[in-house]
């Protein structure tokens, strides 16, 4: 019995300051099976326990078992002073990704860029309109003059047309979209309503360039069909979001009548301006407001023509231009200055 007692002791004492030297996550895996499972030392000894008597065998059993148990919680406690050890050297060794570079041979930082001010507006309309539920669609950048045109009702030798001049390569053939309206097309072909779609993109059209012209632009387009939707949800829906886009609480909105042959009625919107508060400026030309939009109820013809039942769905659709977005926004007073790449402007706009 003293003997068993003296042979656990020693097991204890050795396995202790075994622990202490294991130096991985492997080691005391190791340690855990060969000293304290069914093949250890231990294990034998209590199992050789027969000859001795009952209250021996008691004695010696909860000796072992808490002997077995101290192994266990120092092994533990290793375990976690290994795994500290093993954090503390990955947090000395992260490498800082986002720490820029340096110029070869001049000890200068690399500068870093910044989104392209167009980019930007886009993401800012598109989040935006995504709180009113609005879901992006796309369409091509070279359209059939069905979809760009004749589906919006806008018929071949239609007056509308000279208003959107384009390249045409021949008419009724292939051509760089003048809108993002054809994108109301594809959408309106594709899903059944209820529909809420912003459409961003490129556009072009046949002008010469000059500050406010350029042959390419970008527009975005919002179409929206339900049973129910009407100018006035329009309205809301664009007063909170210009408040959100032009980052100013207190933008008021003004409708004119206007003509776009896929609306009817056909509306234009302004906004009050956002530098003087309406008192009027240069920005606005001493008018107090800023045109903004054109927009209007989806003509029943356009509805027809995508096999929509203008007697069950009606909803408005908007667009406008995306650079005359920035220009308001941040001032800039000529469209071309987006597509120079001249860094000196480009890096006004640091937004990353
Ligand atoms: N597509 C029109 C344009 O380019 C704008 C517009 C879009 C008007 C949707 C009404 C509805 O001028």
């Amino acid at each position: 019995m003293e003997k068993i007692k003296k042979d656990v002791e020693k097991i204890w004492k050795t396995s202790i300051s075994a622990i202490e030297t294991l130096e991985n996550l492997e080691d005391i895996k190791k340690f855990h099976s060969t000293n304290l499972g069914k093949n250890s030392d231990l294990s034998a000894i209590l199992r050789n326990i027969s000859k001795l008597t009952i209250s021996e065998r008691k004695e010696i059993g909860q000796f072992a078992n808490k002997v077995k148990e101290n192994i266990s919680n120092n092994l533990k406690q290793q375990e976690e002073k290994l795994r500290q050890t093993l954090y503390d050297k990955e947090d000395s060794e992260t490498i800082d990704t986002t720490i820029s570079g340096y110029k070869l041979n001049t000890g200068k930082t690399l500068s870093i860029g910044s989104i392209h001010p167009i980019s930007a507006m886009i993401k800012l309309i598109e989040d935006t309109f995504a709180v009113y539920g609005f879901e992006i669609a796309e369409g091509p950048e070279i359209e059939t003059d069905w979809f760009c045109f004749q589906a919006l009702n806008i018929p071949i030798g239609h007056p509308a047309r000279d208003m959107q001049d384009t390249f045409y390569i021949k008419e009724d053939e292939l051509l760089p979209r003048t809108h993002t309206s054809s994108v109301q097309i594809r959408t309106m072909q594709n899903n059944a309503p209820p529909i809420r779609i912003i459409a961003p993109g490129k556009v072009y059209r046949n002008e010469n360039s000059d500050s406010r012209h350029s042959f390419m632009f970008h527009q975005f387009e919002g179409l929206v069909i339900d049973d129910k939707s009407n100018l006035k949800d329009l309205s809301n829906i664009l007063q909170g979001a210009l408040k959100r886009i032009f980052d100013n609480e207190n933008i008021r909105l003004r409708i004119r009548n206007s003509y776009f042959p896929f609306t009817e009625p056909s509306i234009e919107i302004d906004c009050s301006c956002i530098f003087c508060d309406m008192k009027g400026c240069k920005i606005c030309s001493n008018k107090g407001w800023l045109e903004l939009l054109g927009a209007g109820m989806v003509h029943p013809q356009v509805l027809r023509n995508v096999n929509i039942d203008p007697n069950k769905y009606q909803g408005f659709a908007f667009g406008t231009g995306i650079e005359r977005l920035v220009m308001i926004k941040d001032r800039v007073d000529d469209t071309r200055l987006f597509y120079e790449n001249d860094i000196r402007f480009l890096s006004q706009f640091r937004n990353i």
